[in-house]
């Protein structure tokens, strides 16, 4: 998601969304009616899925609440922006004579925890979490707090895979199960979390 400051200016992170554009490929092909709520991505959508091109994570939230109503699977793989400025100029901030600035955050509302709490809420919710260290420990904490039935942990700390790479690894954890899973493209990845998912639903 993008947060605005001013006009010209907005908050976000590294994160390409290809994990997420992969997933929605892999439940399209698994023969899925598939949804993908993105936020700005240079990425081609997969044909076949109803797009909901959002901005903002308050934009993200109501598309998702609105979406999760009638789905039977939730998958959260989105890099949400964790804090919004309290406010957004309506004009471009100069810098002109500005020595030193702030800027007042407020925490955004966690979309992933809200449809897990939701009632009624799809049969499986499904988080990603992204850390440096003690991962799976995090990722366990993130699976219990939230409330979801899995979520899929992998170390950001590595380069060579995760945020803005074509690849990626990690372990996908429940609270019955905690499968690893190797190296892999995004998208041979995303069609074994698939895989898994649609297995544990039937
Ligand atoms: O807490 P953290 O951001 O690491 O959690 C990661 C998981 O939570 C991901 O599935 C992400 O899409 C989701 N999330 C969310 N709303 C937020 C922050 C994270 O849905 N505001």
């Amino acid at each position: 998601t993008r947060e605005p400051i001013c006009p010209v200016r907005y908050i976000s992170n590294r994160s390409s969304g290809k994990m997420g554009y992969a997933l929605a490929e892999a439940a399209l092909n698994a023969g899925a009616r598939t949804t993908l709520i993105s936020g700005p991505v240079h990425l081609e959508p997969p044909s076949g899925a109803t797009l909901l091109q959002v901005e903002t994570t308050e934009e993200m939230l109501a598309a998702s609440q609105a979406a999760a109503e009638t789905a039977d699977i939730f998958i959260g793989a989105a890099a949400v922006v964790d804090f919004k400025p309290t406010s957004v100029s309506d004009t471009k901030i100069k810098r002109e004579g500005v020595a030193t600035t702030t800027l007042d955050l407020v925490p955004n509302p966690d979309i992933i925890a809200s449809i897990a709490n939701s009632s009624p809420r799809p049969a499986l919710v499904v988080g990603f979490a992204a850390e440096t260290n003690d991962v799976e420990t995090y990722a366990r904490e993130k699976l219990r707090g939230k409330s979801l039935d899995f979520i899929f942990a992998n170390d950001v700390s590595n380069t060579a895979i995760g945020f803005d790479s074509e690849y990626n690894a990690g372990v996908l954890i429940s609270a019955e199960s905690e499968t690893p899973m190797q190296v892999s493209s995004k998208r041979v990845l995303a069609e074994t979390i698939i895989e898994a998912l649609s297995k544990q639903l039937s």
